[in-house]
């Protein structure tokens, strides 16, 4: 893990290109479907599909309820690329890698990335199926050595040491907090700070308290933030949000326990009203 050398330029450009010829879209917006939201691809219209194993040097996605593919097309009339199963560090991949597929839509010509991941909450005042609008980040992968961007620096993509500072578009958190309102979400949306660990294990009780009460971390996950930081680096609009699919659980001694099915079973419930709340943004964030 970690040991190869990432993808140079010319070769993701390869890949966006071969992606490029296999439909007429040229799309400004793409979304990295996670947990619960993985359907919404299969609603575009007039969409072309291309597995991941059928593209040059791109991983493939070993998590149950995770598919692997890219599917291209209309969304309320706006052309899209949709991501369907995305890499976690857990796989085993290097995060560049986690992070590869954000410059390929940077080399299709994506401007603006909207992301999307399963979490859980730390929160005494979230709800399972509650929104959260992420506004920072702390990644524990990150911090330790694992940036997505460690390794030589190709300023094509972007500077050497890029700025995390509004990572999280601000503009676009405020269309999302007033389109879940719109939508009747007022008391299920939310704003926080996501904290990305490795996983593959849940964190421990201690490990909950210690994130909320000495880190001030509002949920957790184990994905994302690899590929804000790339998209960032490129110079992408990025708006990312987490369903709380489970609240996290702080006591040592409780009988509950986070589950993987209590995760995919939360993200199942509320897919009709992600479906809605995404393809508003993409209006938005297209109209703008
Ligand atoms: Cl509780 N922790 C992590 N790290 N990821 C999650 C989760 C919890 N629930 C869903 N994804």
């Amino acid at each position: 893990v970690g040991e190869e050398s990432p993808l140079n330029y010319d070769e993701i450009k390869a890949i966006a290109d071969f992606l490029l010829s296999k439909t007429m879209y040229r799309c400004q917006i793409g979304i990295i479907c996670g947990s619960g939201l993985s359907e919404l691809g299969n609603l575009l219209e007039n969409r072309t599909t291309i597995h991941y194993e059928d593209i040059p040097h791109f991983p493939v996605s070993t998590v149950v309820g995770h598919k692997g593919q890219m599917v291209i097309g209309l969304l309320k009339n706006v052309p899209v690329v949709c991501m369907q199963g995305r890499f976690h560090p857990y796989e085993g991949y290097p995060t560049w890698k986690c992070a590869l597929p954000v410059r390929v839509l940077h080399l299709m010509g994506v401007k603006s990335l909207i992301i999307s991941n399963a979490a859980g909450s730390l929160m005494s005042d979230h709800r399972v199926g509650d929104i959260m609008i992420i506004k920072d980040h702390i990644s524990m992968p990150g911090l330790a050595g694992r940036s997505p961007l460690v390794g030589s620096n190709d300023n094509r993509f972007g500077t050497r040491f890029p700025s995390m500072q509004g990572a999280y578009n601000k503009k676009y958190r405020e269309y999302a907090l007033k389109i879940g309102e719109e939508i009747g979400l007022k008391d299920n949306i939310h704003e926080g700070v996501y904290c990305m660990n490795g996983g593959p294990v849940y964190e421990t009780p201690a490990e909950c308290r210690m994130l909320l009460n000495t880190l001030n971390i509002n949920a957790v996950g184990m994905s994302t933030v690899p590929e804000v930081v790339v998209a960032r680096h490129c110079g992408m609009l990025v708006f990312a949000f987490s369903l709380i699919s489970n609240k996290c659980v702080m006591d040592t001694d409780s009988e509950n326990s986070p589950n993987h099915a209590e995760v995919v079973a939360a993200c199942a419930s509320r897919k009709s009203d992600l479906k809605v709340f995404v393809e508003r943004m993409v209006l938005q964030i297209y109209n703008d």
